[in-house]
């Protein structure tokens, strides 16, 4: 009988052992996975692209992943031009609408994405009838579609990015209808004239609400992240108001983490003229792939794991280093894992933290341990 006892009082001290010393978690969405933004809390917020689609079922592993996981949050498709004004007399809400009352009840900061942009906008706006639209309609335009929208979220949508890609790969701007159509608008010899109208637009329906302009490659391109630099210097001279500027972030294996620190400083100087100029990444992921001979996908292989961790870890540690300095202050996601991920298409790839199944990657672990290395 006492042997009995004692191998029950060892069952009972063993499940109790591995209950508070708790199994480590494997998927994301568990109550006892270690939670990104609790980690980074101190530093920056983290956040992710998602659908509304993903709100519907509460009981789902992306639902609980989303409150888990971010504390910033922003829709990957469906706050797009195309998506809230489809025609000029038609605002589509529902979508948007449903996205700001999630975040509000759970204390989830809102993202609004994106006011203007090249892309995934419709011809509406640049047409008169049978033939263009003339400067002086498409900026009435702008400030109608900007201060429609913005003053409808106001107080609630804590930041906006107001306009989207709008520098040019080669050389200054893009040269987008946009661009084109409006071009030196007030006769100062600048052509940021659409730029300008949509951010002023944008702080006159809400003052409170942080004003990004938006881009790709700055972190990469020399050339890209100068030609900003000197745009957002003189619009900040002007008076316009741009509170800071977006590095989406989209980069690859073996990024060149010095060229990207290099970068975010020279935007980062801004803060001369505005010293509150923050930097936000707005759409992080890091395409990569493998394939067979036959072309087919196939996992990474273990040298592209170890440089997929490498850089992740280089880029977290950096984004650290600039929070400290009070130059950013979020990061966000583009896609909550592998399996959402917009750089599915050729390829299967694995730019996220999470796998297809949502389970923490080696390199999540060591993530969430730099802030408390600190
Ligand atoms: C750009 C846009 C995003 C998204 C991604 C990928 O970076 O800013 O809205 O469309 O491309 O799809």
């Amino acid at each position: 009988m006492e042997h009995i006892t004692r191998i029950f009082c060892a069952v009972v001290i063993a499940a109790l052992l591995f209950t508070s010393c708790g199994a480590k978690a494997t998927y994301s969405y568990e109550d006892n996975a270690p939670s990104l933004a609790e980690a980074y809390k101190d530093y920056f917020r983290i956040g992710s692209a998602i659908n509304t689609w993903n709100l519907n079922d509460p009981e789902s592993n992306e639902y609980k992943m989303i409150l888990k996981q971010y504390n910033t949050l922003v829709l990957e498709n469906e706050s797009k031009p195309d998506a809230l004004h489809p025609s000029e007399d038609t605002y589509n809400f529902t979508n948007f609408d449903k996205f700001v009352d999630f975040c509000e009840e759970n204390d989830i900061v809102e993202r609004g994405h994106t006011l203007l942009w090249h892309s995934q906008c419709p011809d509406w706006f640049f047409k008169d009838g049978n033939g263009q639209a003339s400067a002086d309609l498409l900026v009435q335009r702008i400030k109608d579609h900007v201060t429609t929208i913005v003053s409808r979220y106001k107080g609630r949508v804590d930041t906006w990015d107001v306009v989207n890609e709008v520098i040019a790969d080669d050389y200054g701007l893009r040269r987008s209808n946009w661009y084109n159509i409006v071009g030196d608008y007030d006769g100062d010899g600048d052509s940021y004239d659409f730029i300008e109208t949509a951010f002023i637009a944008a702080r006159e329906a809400d003052p409170d609400a942080r004003l990004i302009i938006n881009d790709y490659s700055l972190e990469s391109s020399t050339n890209k992240v100068i030609t900003m630099y000197n745009a957002v210097k003189k619009m900040l001279e002007d008076g316009v108001p741009i509170d800071g500027v977006g590095f989406q972030m989209h980069i690859g294996l073996g990024m060149d983490l010095e060229r990207m620190e290099d970068n975010f400083r020279i935007i980062a100087k801004l803060r001369e003229i505005n010293p509150d100029f923050i930097i936000e990444v707005t759409e992080m992921d890091m395409n990569c792939y493998n394939e067979d001979q036959n072309g087919n996908s196939i996992p990474l292989s273990k040298e592209q794991e170890e440089q997929f961790n490498e850089t992740y870890v280089g880029v977290f540690n950096l984004l650290l280093d600039l929070a400290e300095e009070g130059v950013l202050d979020s990061a966000i996601f583009w896609g909550l894992h592998d399996g959402t991920s917009w750089l599915n298409g050729h390829h299967e790839t694995y730019p996220m933290l999470f796998d297809r199944e949502m389970k923490m990657k080696d390199t999540f672990w060591d993530i969430i341990d730099l802030p408390s290395k600190r």
